[in-house]
């Protein structure tokens, strides 16, 4: 990365930038002590423990892990690269990065060619939404909106199109304008004949949906059949510019309401969005006619903790719902459910009942994510027969098992003894059974999902005592370039235990090589690995003795040698274990003394 931007007109940027000035506008920080904190803008929480430090230029998340610089700030605020964060700053503080941006030769082509990809869809955007409002070869698709419910203000905030009906309307607007034919088909616009290499419009004749990125780029369509056609929506193809399994509809204008809210509405499709949009609800997005992926699932935790899931009323659209609400369950989301009777989608609801009856009656009277299960699990039973009533009841049981706390456990079991007129003593004491199955198994768990900080905590108090002392030594070794070098010759040629801390002393090490003084913030920019960098965040934010005097210094390098030993010792065990197997008693009271070596030496 540094090879492309030189490294000290990075640095310059850096220090002509005051991190805390940068997260303010972002996220609102209050001072306590050295510090400033705030609420983690990269996940939902309700008491802040995300932190800035104002003295090493950098920030960190206790909830979330999240931590990094002024630049990784951006990068995962905005999801832009690491050039782009430059570039930003630079051109914030007037620092002119020309020379050095124009000296990236290698990297040079790819951002002309995807400029040009999303220049052309700007284009378009125009020029369709032009077509649709202004024409009268557009004149039949308006019509078709309308009668559709879609009013005017809403063709103009989605900017919704029309495409001509021609083969070549598009392939010749954009050769006309210089635009590369090839980077066009590149970008889904047009497509190539194999039998003669000529090119024709992707889209025809259709009512076109532009997909914006989360700062308001369009890099994608979405085309309506206006009939019966075939696709119904037919969607721009994966591109350099558009991945749909990391876009979300209308995310670019909702992110500021859900914000706000601190709420977001997830619906199907796009006549959904529209439509709730012309119903007030100003927080509504939608998947691309894909299911809820991971990537959506990280966008989403960066701005909100809450989702309401107002899905189609079908079979169909109750099963997306499932999936969709499990999948933001386990990631630590607040769930609701809106349902809507007879199968209808939102959008023909809001056709057929007005967006009054929607706000009160679809999105207030929403269900709570256990209150959905309980409808979802009854689905396809009969409770006259015993037997899907006993399946139905030991469902309801395990889901309730799950919920954290006591009070809503509670609750939901007096709601089922009521329902059908159990003890609701039998019932508790069967719940805890799965309550205690469930928690066994949840124990197994990766620390993959982000935990409560309270959670983290004493998985850290956990740990064992090689992996504390490590992260000590880092601790002082960030801060002292003296003491890295001689950590460095105490080990003596061994590494550190944890693959992460070793990777993290290795770049250190390396940093030491050509900067004379720790910098925490500068030294963020070394490391590429987010995972890493978030580590180190973590370690600079946890507060430490000014000094690490000789006796702390030997004990810690003895932690780290020690384990390496025990874990020599199990390995001899288990040979010493195999030679006796053998019969080889020989061998294995060789490997025996040696145990004993070891362990003395510990
Ligand atoms: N979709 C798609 N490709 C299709 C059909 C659907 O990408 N061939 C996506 C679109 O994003 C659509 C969503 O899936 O908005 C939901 O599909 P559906 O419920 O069938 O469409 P509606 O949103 O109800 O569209 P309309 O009201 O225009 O029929
Ligand atoms: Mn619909």
């Amino acid at each position: 990365m540094a090879d492309r931007i030189a490294e000290e007109k990075i640095n310059q940027i850096r220090q002509a930038v005051d991190i805390v000035e940068i997260i303010s506008e972002h996220v609102q920080l209050r001072k306590q002590g050295r510090n400033y904190f705030g609420l983690c803008p990269f996940h939902g929480e309700n008491t802040p423990s995300f932190s800035v430090s104002p003295d090493k230029q950098i920030f960190h998340c206790f909830g979330c892990g999240a931590g990094g610089n002024v630049f990784s700030f951006l990068m995962e605020l905005e999801g832009i690269s690491f050039q782009e964060a430059v570039i930003k700053l630079a051109s914030r503080v007037n620092i002119d990065l020309e020379i050095n941006l124009q000296n990236a030769q290698t990297e040079k082509k790819v951002p002309k060619e995807l400029q040009a990809m999303k220049d052309a869809h700007e284009l378009l955007r125009k020029f369709y939404h032009h077509l649709l409002v202004n024409t009268k070869e557009g004149q039949h698709a308006l019509e078709y909106l309308y009668e559709r419910g879609f009013s005017q203000e809403s063709i103009d905030k989605f900017q919704i199109g029309y495409s001509l009906n021609s083969w070549d309307f598009v392939v010749k607007f954009l050769s006309k304008r210089n635009f590369s034919l090839e980077w066009m088909e590149k970008a889904g616009l047009i497509i190539k004949r194999e039998r003669d290499g000529t090119y024709f419009d992707r889209f025809r004749d259709r009512i076109m949906f532009p997909i914006f990125d989360r700062n308001g780029n369009t890099i994608a369509f979405s085309g309506r059949a206006l009939g019966g056609d075939d696709p119904k929506y037919l969607n721009s193809p994966e591109t350099a510019i558009f991945n749909k399994r990391k876009i979300l509809y209308n995310f670019h204008q909702a992110k500021a309401s859900i914000k706000k809210l601190q709420h977001a509405v997830l619906l199907e499709g796009f006549a959904d969005v529209i439509a709730a949009e012309r119903a007030g609800i100003e927080n509504g997005i939608a998947t691309m006619g894909t299911s809820l992926t991971d990537e959506h699932i990280a966008l989403l935790r960066q701005s909100v903790q809450s989702i309401l899931i107002c899905y189609d009323s079908d079979n169909a659209g109750i099963e997306a719902a499932f999936r969709a609400g499990k999948l933001l369950d386990e990631a630590g989301f607040e769930i609701k459910v809106a349902m809507m009777p007879d199968g209808l989608d939102p959008d023909e609801y809001i056709k057929k009942n007005g967006p009054e009856k929607f706000r009160h009656e679809v999105i207030d009277a929403s269900l709570t994510w256990m209150g959905f299960k309980f409808l979802y699990f009854r689905r396809g039973k009969n409770l006259q027969n015993e037997g899907d009533r006993l399946d139905y009841i030991e469902e309801i049981i395990k889901e309730i098992s799950k919920l954290k706390m006591a009070v809503e456990r509670d609750h939901y079991m007096r709601q089922l003894a009521a329902e059908f007129s159990l003890s609701l003593d039998a019932l508790k004491q069967q719940q805890k059974q799965y309550y205690f199955a469930e928690k066994r198994k949840s124990r197994g768990t990766s620390e993959h999902n982000v935990k409560p900080a309270i959670i983290r905590k004493q998985a850290d108090e956990l740990k064992p005592a090689y992996y504390t002392a490590e992260r000590l030594l880092i601790a002082h070794m960030l801060k002292s370039r003296e003491l890295a070098y001689k950590v460095q010759d105490l080990l003596a040629g061994n590494m550190f235990n944890v693959d992460e801390h070793q990777a993290i002393i290795t770049y250190l090490i390396e940093f030491y090589e050509d900067h004379l003084e720790p910098d925490s913030a500068v030294f963020l920019t070394y490391i590429q690995d987010e995972n890493l960098r978030r580590m180190v965040a973590t370690i600079e934010m946890q507060p430490i003795s000014d000094e690490l005097n000789d006796q702390e210094l030997s004990d810690c390098i003895n932690q780290v040698l020690k384990y390496k030993k025990l874990l020599k010792i199990k390995e001899k065990e288990k040979e010493q274990k195999e030679a006796e197997r053998h019969k080889d008693f020989l061998t294995a009271a060789v490997i025996g003394k040696e145990i004993i070596q070891l362990r003395k030496s510990l």
